[in-house]
């Protein structure tokens, strides 16, 4: 039986459709007052200052390692466990992504395993200019030895808070803490503008750098056709830019009506053998709830449950594959099995349920009822496979 529960879902209301039609009645689709309005909100709520609207997280991410003067050659400390994008900007650079592995508790990069590779890298010469904690799944990366082995030997840290935004670390917004944060707002995150992302610094050379290279390089106060520099089209258009500046004015109800339904899945999640719920740092002040995702045991069980799941009609998902295993990071830098065990034990291990937040109480029952039996079924199973081997 399909029970139509989705993966995700926005959360769009008649504010969020007023506003984008409201641009349509305007002549100005990009480039307009919308993303000024928005920059300013974002800005002004988390306190950076500086606020600039981009295409996606990944465009964000890629200009603030030009800002951050990453170039051909350097490395890049980063985690294995994010999604491929984390990496991926570093590699647009001309630099390489260093991994560093998790902890397994948070699955958020070990942070002072960062501070003692810092210090080994930058002891040897090689040339490491950036930190790239990752913010993942919503929750902050612990971020104060981080901030301080980059203070220590000058190298920038930039914050990929693509899953977080309305997180929180020892009560500082996520994002906020670094040179600069990016935040993503693909449909399946907290708040959405379609595509789009956001990049907070609170350098205004970084924010002028940034502004010129989303719009093909031309300086703020360039004419027309005039590009200073190499840039790309990274603009976030006026239409999203209005959704996203109503989504963001409901981000306190948006983190809540998920904590709310994070709630109900820890509560119904505790009674089931084997399942480890997610671990939420001491440092962790606000979880910025963006996807639900639990342990179950390493060893394949995962994989079977995704499949029995898929048979009652809900959908779940493996997440992350850690990066390094991805095909392209094996080919390209000879990255095993074996290389990062902690992000590859999650990478196993970790399942995604359907979390949104107007997903109703009721749907969460079906999920884990769903869930409890799948894992008898394929525990049963496995049992079955030992009798007999
Ligand atoms: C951790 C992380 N980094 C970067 C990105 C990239 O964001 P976008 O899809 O907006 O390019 C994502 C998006 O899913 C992400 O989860």
């Amino acid at each position: 039986m399909r029970t139509m529960i989705p993966m995700c879902q926005p959360d769009i209301g008649a504010a969020e459709r007023a506003a984008v039609n409201a641009v349509m009645r305007t002549p100005t689709l990009s480039i307009g007052p919308r993303i000024e309005a928005f920059e300013r909100k974002v800005g002004a709520a988390l306190g950076t200052r500086h606020a600039a609207g981009v295409s996606s997280g990944t465009a964000g991410l890629h200009l603030c390692l030009i800002a951050a003067g990453v170039r051909e050659g350097d490395l890049v400390l980063t985690t294995p466990f994010s999604f491929v994008a984390s990496a991926n900007c570093a590699l647009y650079v001309g630099a390489r992504p260093v991994f560093v592995d998790v902890d397994p508790e948070t699955l958020t990069i070990d942070a002072q395993a960062v501070a003692d590779r810092a210090r080994v890298l930058v002891r040897q010469g090689q040339p490491l200019r950036a930190i790239l904690p990752v913010h993942v799944f919503g929750q902050p990366a612990d971020m104060d030895p981080i901030l301080d082995v980059a203070s220590r030997h000058g190298l920038a840290v930039v914050e990929d808070a693509c899953e977080a935004i309305g997180a929180r670390y020892k009560g500082a917004p996520a994002g906020t803490l670094g040179d600069a944060g990016v935040f993503a707002f693909y449909p399946n995150k907290l708040m959405t503008t379609g595509e789009g992302g956001m990049i907070v610094t609170r350098h205004a050379a970084w924010d002028a750098l940034v502004r010129s290279l989303r719009n093909q390089g031309r300086d703020v106060f360039d004419g027309w056709l005039q590009h200073s520099r190499l840039g790309y089209n990274y603009r976030l258009d006026e239409l999203s830019a209005a959704l996203g500046a109503v989504q963001f004015d409901r981000l306190d109800e948006l983190l809540r009506k998920r904590e709310r339904v994070a709630g109900w899945y820890a509560k119904r999640l505790a009674r089931l053998d084997g399942v480890t719920l997610p671990q939420i740092a001491a440092w962790t002040t606000r979880v910025g709830w963006f996807v639900y995702v639990v342990r179950l045991a390493p060893g394949g069980e995962r994989d079977l449950v995704i499949r029995e799941l898929d048979r009652r009609g809900i959908p779940a998902r493996p997440y992350f594959p850690p990066i390094h295993l991805q095909p392209f990071y094996r080919e390209r830098f000879g990255f095993r099995p074996g290389d990062f065990p902690a992000a590859e034990a999650a990478g196993e291990s970790c399942l995604a349920l359907p979390f949104f937040g107007g997903m109703r109480e009721a749907q969460v029952d079906l999920v884990c009822g769903a869930l409890d039996e799948a894992l008898a079924v394929v525990r049963a199973g496995s049992t079955l496979e030992r009798a007999a081997g």
